[in-house]
C-alpha cells in the first residue's frame, strides 16, 4: 500500500503534463478504482491534484505539512526511513519507538511527530516540542555492537546534525560535550539515546533527535532565552522541515554505514572538528576539586579528554564544566 502510493507520486512528479488514470493503473498494476482511492489519500495528505477529463491527473503542489508520504517521497536511502510513522501529536516519540522495537519493527524505523506533549530530555528533563516548529523524531537502531559502544552512536548522531546544519545554511554549529548542538553558544538541538541490551550485545537503541527549527524568539520560554535558540532565529530564515528531515536521514545512513564498516575514527575526527571549546581552556569541577584545563578531544568510550597545566591528561565522564563566556553549565 505504502509503496504503491510512493510509486504513484513518482509517476505523477515525473510527468510534465497530465497522466491518465489508464496509464497509472497499467504502470502500477492496480485497478482504476484503486488509482482513484490513492488520489484521495494523497489529497488528504495535502497534495493538490488536478483531474482533467480525458487528460488525467497532475500534481499542482506538494504539501507543506509533513506526512509519511511526503517524507518518503524522494528519500533515496537503503534502510533508514523505509518505515516512517508520522503523527500529529504524541506524548513522546521515544516511547512509541520502544513499543515498536518490542513488536519487532526493523532497524531504521523512524517515528516523527508535529508535536510532543511529554517530550523527554536527558537527565529526566522535559523537552519543549511545540507544534510544527521543530523536528521531534526517534530512530530505531539494531546495531550488532556491544553495549559499551552505544555512546559512540550518540556522538555519531551529533556529527550528523552538525554536518546537516553546516551544509545547508549560513551558520556555524558546534557540539558541546556530550551531545548538545549549539549555534552562537545557544542550544538548538539535543539527543537522547536509550538502549535495551544484554550483557554483551545491544538489542536495540532508540535515538531521539530534538531540533528547534522554526521557533521565533517568543516561542522559546523567556527563562531559556540566554541559552536556547532555533535554526530560524540564528540563520534569519525559515527552514523547510521536510527537506531537513530527509537530509538528516540520508546523512545518518552514510555516516552510520561508514562507522559500522570502518570504526569510530572518522566520527571522532568529525566530532572534534565541531567540538565546542576544543583546544581552549575551561574550568572543571568535580566533588573533590576545581581546576583549569584545556579540552583536547573525545575518547572512544565517549569521555571528554582534558589536559591540565602540568600536562597531565584526564578522562572526564561526569564533571561539571564551566564553559566560559557565552556558554552555560551542563
Ligand atoms: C536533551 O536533553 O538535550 C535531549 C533532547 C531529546 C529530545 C528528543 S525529541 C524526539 C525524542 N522524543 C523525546 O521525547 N525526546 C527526544
Amino acid at each position: 500500500m505504502e509503496s504503491t502510493r510512493k510509486q504513484l507520486i513518482e509517476l505523477l512528479e515525473k510527468e510534465e503534463g497530465h497522466i491518465s488514470g489508464q496509464q497509472l493503473s497499467q504502470s502500477l498494476n492496480i485497478s482504476r478504482t484503486a488509482v482513484w482511492k490513492h488520489m484521495n489519500e494523497l489529497k488528504k495528505d495535502g497534495y493538490e491534484i488536478e483531474a482533467v477529463q480525458r487528460k488525467g491527473y497532475k500534481i499542482v503542489s506538494s504539501p507543506d505539512k509533513i506526512s509519511t508520504n511526503t517524507l518518503q517521497w524522494g528519500l533515496d536511502t537503503e534502510w533508514i526511513g523505509q518505515h516512517i510513522y508520522h503523527y500529529d501529536q504524541v506524548e513522546s516519540t521515544q516511547e512509541i519507538v520502544h513499543q515498536m522495537a518490542k513488536q519487532g519493527k526493523p532497524h531504521g524505523t523512524v517515528v516523527i511527530a508535529d508535536e510532543q506533549v511529554k517530550g523527554k530530555g536527558r537527565m529526566a528533563r522535559n523537552w519543549n516540542s511545540p507544534k510544527g516548529k521543530g523536528i521531534w523524531m526517534s530512530i530505531l537502531l539494531r546495531p550488532n555492537l556491544p553495549p559499551f559502544q552505544a555512546p559512540q552512536l550518540t556522538l555519531l548522531a551529533a556529527t550528523v546534525l552538525a554536518k546537516m546544519m553546516d551544509a545547508h545554511k549560513n551558520i556555524c554549529p558546534q557540539i558541546k560535550w556530550p551531545n548538545d548542538l549549539l549555534v552562537n553558544h545557544k542550544k538548538v538541538s539535543g539527543i537522547l539515546t536509550e538502549m535495551q541490551a544484554e550483557q554483551d550485545q545491544i538489542q536495540y537503541v532508540v535515538l531521539g533527535l530534538g531540533i528547534n527549527v522554526n521557533q521565533d524568539l517568543n516561542d522559546i520560554p523567556q527563562d531559556l532565552h540566554h541559552k536556547a535558540s532555533s535554526l530560524k532565529i540564528e540563520s534569519d530564515e525559515e527552514w523547510d522541515i521536510h527537506e531537513t528531515v530527509q537530509n538528516i536521514l540520508r546523512l545518518f545512513e552514510t555516516t552510520y554505514d561508514h562507522y559500522i564498516e570502518e570504526g569510530f575514527e572518522e566520527v571522532k575526527h568529525q566530532w572534534e572538528h565541531y567540538g565546542y571549546r576544543i583546544g581552549e581552556e575551561v574550568t572543571i569541577s568535580t566533588m573533590k576539586r576545581t581546576w583549569k584545563a584545556t579540552l583536547i578531544g573525545i575518547e572512544p568510550d565517549g569521555a571528554l579528554r582534558a589536559r591540565d597545566s602540568e600536562g597531565d591528561e584526564e578522562k572526564l565522564y561526569s564533571a561539571e564544566i564551566h564553559w566560559g563566556e557565552g556558554g552555560y553549565h551542563a
